[in-house]
């Protein structure tokens, strides 16, 4: 099973790799040791131009933990696009480093990455997707419920980034997912449409609804993620007037199944999306999530990583 070259997007993922990464990410979990000098004398770069503490914090533990270093640049330092072009720095940093993680507002900045970049690029959050997060959300999953197949999900909040790879990662392992948001913040129309067949394929469906109570009846989880997304910040007080109604809050949890779970990627603005009794609760994994994201990242980093060299044109 080869791996993919890049980690931009679930979809460069099988459904083989998919399955193989979340056994490797519970190994991983199980025995912090494991794969401990994967990464002896690899570098690995931190291209950051949004804040973050998960995504940034687990890579770094996680390449420290399998034996490597790190080099964190943020927006300040390397003033990415505006110092110099994406695609230098794809080029000048594949010659130092052994892979780069990016977390760009632009997608294409991170596909331009990958595209001029000699090493592994691994998205750590564009506007678009959110992949290191949905293979953490699978993991919790799976050790919620003991199984993927089958599951039902229910979406409340924007169509964001998180959306995008939660549906594409879904659809690939047979989870159903309900989705609600107000009309103008629907999810993409070209990852949408794809996701619905991927699910079809994989015995699963795929479904819109304007009401969220719809969307979380009858669900195993409900998940759900800020209003305003990193970017969006001008856009503030219009979307916390369009998502009035779809606060995930005792209220709305009356229509879901006893016993629900509840995920957040976090950070999470309780009294917007969620409450603070939600997310405090005895449904929420959101915690176990944050440290999955620890364990799924050194399972990506063993897969792009684990066998290959560095490649040098
Ligand atoms: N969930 C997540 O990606 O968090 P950070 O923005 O803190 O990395
Ligand atoms: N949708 C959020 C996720 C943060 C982890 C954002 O892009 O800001």
């Amino acid at each position: 099973m080869n791996p993919p070259r890049h980690f931009l997007t679930i979809g460069d993922l099988t459904e083989q790799h998919l399955r193989a990464l979340l056994r490797t990410a519970a190994t991983c979990k199980r025995d912090r040791r494991y794969g401990q000098q994967a990464l002896a004398g690899r570098t690995v770069a931190l291209v950051f131009q949004k804040p973050s503490m998960r995504t940034r914090v687990a890579f770094e533990v996680a390449v420290l933990q399998l034996g490597g270093s790190v080099v964190y640049l943020g927006q300040d330092d390397i003033q990415l696009g505006q110092r110099e072009p994406v695609k230098d720095v794809a080029r000048v940093l594949s010659r130092y480093v052994d892979a780069i993680v990016v977390r760009t507002f632009a997608h294409s900045t991170a596909e331009e990455f990958a595209q001029y970049a000699q090493v592994p690029v691994i998205n750590g959050l564009s506007d678009l997707v959110h992949p290191c997060q949905a293979l953490a959300d699978m993991l919790t999953l799976q050790e919620q419920f003991g199984r993927l197949k089958g599951l039902t999900l229910g979406y409340v909040g924007d169509g964001n980034n998180v959306l995008h790879s939660l549906i594409q990662a879904c659809a690939v392992l047979g989870i159903h997912v309900a989705v609600a948001t107000p009309t103008g913040h629907r999810p993409d129309g070209v990852i949408w449409p794809a996701a619905m067949r991927q699910a079809k394929q994989h015995g699963a469906w795929l479904r819109w609804v304007a009401d969220p109570a719809q969307a979380v009846r009858g669900a195993d989880a409900i998940y759900t993620d800020v209003w305003v997304s990193m970017g969006q910040e001008r856009e503030r007080q219009a979307r916390l007037k369009r998502f009035q109604g779809y606060q995930v809050g005792a209220e709305l949890l009356r229509d879901a199944k006893r016993g629900c779970r509840v995920l957040h990627c976090l950070p999470a603005h309780r009294g917007e999306e969620i409450t603070d009794e939600v997310l405090e609760g005895p449904g929420s994994v959101v915690f176990d999530q944050a440290e999955n994201r620890l364990h799924v990242q050194k399972a990506l980093l063993l897969f792009l990583l684990g066998r290959t060299t560095k490649r040098i044109p």
